[in-house]
């Protein structure tokens, strides 16, 4: 009964805030299951503010399952420059050809066969099952773990697999239980983790769920989830050269098996040991271009999951040099991009490669 309460309760604030202006988001408003799989395939590792213009610009590209299985990678990965996490596209790619040969284009229902899909957790199927087809299954994220972690006094740590499956028990009871619509359900309690039950300084003054949380009530908001010790991030520095005119730049194309694979990026060479102009001449040698026109710009550092990224950037003139080469293990091309290219999201790069051209002041804004 007190389930079924609390479910009602954070319903009803759901359907009085959602409506709410500054929450208008863009999926919310399709029915169509394919649209929803590409918004939670975004929101996997983004912020709904964010993602929010990529979903616009990629449903406009890829209006159906159909085009996005008949479009080619690079297209893909033009349209998610900037979100970071390009595997989850490759896979949303994959997955969306796979849907057109095995499904004939449908995307399907049950959770076990949205699980057999690349890139489907059991996250982001339970978010599609719920939302796009009604059905009443749990969808756990960061956010949602811990709003359970609170409300049921989870001492453990919930991405641990005994915590885990603690809250996904929970969630799925919360889930089964028939009140609402599924999908309301799931997205309820996407926006308390978001916007009421934060990480840090939670607004448990405006929480809909205060009279039924148990970390509150023994005055352990602040202590959970209990975290598990962060691994360090590891340190990568290298060396980045910008050869670029006022209409060009010159990128390499990454090997689609490394890190930021099919993305094309200013060369970049390793900078283990030894001196950074070394390094920097090492990689001029392999461009093609004489260490003497190239002038240093400054540090770039970049924090991915588990690395933190420095590189040093140094830059020349793109018209001084007739013949690059560059490829070897870690690129497959090399090529003066035409700047428009950057602007016009048709050239898949990512937000590295727009801080080293920023550090290197190279015009290249992207247009809205
Ligand atoms: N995060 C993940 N899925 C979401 C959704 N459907 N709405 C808002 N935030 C989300």
């Amino acid at each position: 009964m007190l389930d079924r309460e609390l479910k009602g309760e954070l319903l009803s604030w759901y359907a009085a805030t959602s409506a709410r202006p500054g929450r208008e988001l863009p999926w919310r408003g399709t029915r169509d299951p394919y649209a929803i799989w590409v918004s939670e395939t975004m929101l996997q590792q983004t912020r709904a503010a964010t993602a929010a213009p990529y979903w616009k610009r990629f449903l406009e590209a890829f209006p159906t399952v159909h085009s996005l299985a008949e479009a080619r990678e690079d297209q893909v990965l033009a349209l998610w420059s900037g979100l970071g996490y390009y595997r989850r596209a490759r896979m949303l790619h994959a997955a969306a050809r796979r849907v057109v040969a095995t499904h004939g284009g449908t995307l399907p229902a049950q959770t076990s066969d949205l699980l057999a899909l690349d890139g489907v957790g059991k996250y982001t199927a339970g978010a599609i099952a719920s939302i796009a087809f009604k059905v009443r299954a749990a969808a756990v994220d960061g956010n949602v773990a811990r709003v359970h972690a609170r409300l049921f006094a989870i001492e453990e740590d919930v991405t641990g697999v005994d915590g885990s499956g603690r809250v996904w028990a929970i969630a799925a009871r919360l889930a089964a239980i028939d009140e609402g619509e599924p999908g309301d359900w799931t997205q309820a309690l996407m926006d308390l983790g978001a916007t009421v039950c934060l990480p840090r300084q939670p607004r448990c003054n405006l929480c809909p769920l205060r009279g039924h949380c148990q970390a509150l009530a023994f005055g352990a908001v602040g202590d959970l989830p209990r975290k598990k010790a962060k691994r360090a991030a590891t340190e990568v520095r290298s060396v980045a050269i910008v050869l670029a005119s006022k209409a060009a730049v010159l990128l390499a194309l990454r090997q689609t098996d490394k890190l930021f694979g099919g993305l094309w990026e200013v060369p970049q060479g390793h900078w283990t040991a030894g001196s950074l102009l070394g390094a920097m001449r090492a990689l001029a040698n392999r461009i093609g271009v004489a260490p003497a026109e190239l002038s240093a710009r400054g540090e770039v550092t970049h924090v991915l999951s588990h690395r933190k990224m420095r590189v040093a950037v140094f830059c020349g003139h793109l018209d001084g040099c007739r013949r690059f080469a560059l490829p070897g293990p870690d690129y497959s091309a090399i090529e003066r991009v035409p700047l428009s290219e950057l602007r016009k999201h048709t050239r898949p790069h990512a937000t590295l490669t727009r801080k080293l051209l920023d550090m290197a002041k190279v015009p290249c804004k992207r247009l809205p």
